[in-house]
């Protein structure tokens, strides 16, 4: 049995694959607490609600890790939130209030920092225990330059570039590390995020299971195979 730490485990894709990873133990992380506590005690895990670009709340994490849950071997990063807009649309209102420059920093919070500070934070532990898995839900705007989201887009070439960085010291240690890269995927993903795609565009997203069945494969790899980086689309929105 493995030990996975799985960030936006409240929701989406998070949910999905904590749901496909119920025989291992699991923290889940997320900082919608209703649903993560729903999710915990349907699957009988360990739960820790955490905003992962809080540094006291990262570190309160910590400790709880260190104390509760010494044998973490995996953490799978699926926390992330979303913004859209190219500058020249920002005197639009939805756009405008869609990029204040507080939610601005909260995407780049939550999904650049957020996600460097979980591996910053847990990698040690990982390697002190030998032997270890990081996942990163990443996007199809982390590998394609995507001008309608230049936000989203920047923060998630943030870590793609971050992980490509350090997977070698990492494999040096042991421990591998891959960027899981949707394209569109059916969650309430938008709509959290005060915005909405068209519903015909919706329906061509990819569906949370199959994402969280392509970090099941990953996963489920020997560990001596690392995939750096994986991309997967619904064939209808390639
Ligand atoms: N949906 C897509 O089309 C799509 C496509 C490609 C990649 N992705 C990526 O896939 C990942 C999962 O997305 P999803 O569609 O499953 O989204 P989702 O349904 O909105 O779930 C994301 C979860 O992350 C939590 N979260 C947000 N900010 C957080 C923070 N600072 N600390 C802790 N938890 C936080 C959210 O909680 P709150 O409700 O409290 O904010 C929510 O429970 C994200 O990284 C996203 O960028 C999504």
């Amino acid at each position: 049995m493995r030990y996975v730490l799985i960030t936006g485990a409240g929701n989406g894709v998070g949910k999905a694959t904590a749901k496909l990873l119920k025989d291992e133990k699991l923290l889940l992380v997320d900082s919608d607490e209703k649903n993560l506590k729903k999710l915990a005690q349907d699957l009988n895990a360990e739960y820790f609600a955490c905003d992962i670009s809080n540094v006291d709340k990262v570190n309160e994490l910590k400790a709880y890790v260190e104390k509760n849950f010494a044998k973490l071997d995996t953490i799978i990063n699926c926390a992330g939130v979303w913004t859209k807009g190219e500058i020249s649309q920002l005197s639009d209102k939805h756009f405008a209030e869609i990029n204040t420059l507080e939610k601005i920093k909260d995407v780049l919070d939550t999904n650049t920092f957020g996600t460097i500070a979980m591996i910053t934070t847990f990698a040690p532990i990982l390697m002190k225990n030998k032997k270890g898995q990081i996942i990163n839900v990443n996007s199809q705007s982390g590998v394609e330059t995507e001008e309608f989201c230049p936000v989203y887009n920047a923060s998630k070439h943030g870590t793609y570039y971050y992980r490509k960085a350090i997977q070698r010291d990492l494999a040096k240690h042991n421990v591998k590390i891959t960027d899981v890269c949707p394209g569109l995927i059916k969650t309430d993903f938008y709509v959290r995020n005060n915005d909405k795609l068209p519903p015909e565009i919706m329906k061509l997203g990819l569906a949370v299971e199959d994402v969280a069945r392509t970090i099941k494969y990953v996963f489920d790899l020997p560990h001596e195979i690392t995939i750096p980086s994986i991309e997967v689309r619904n064939i209808k929105n390639f």
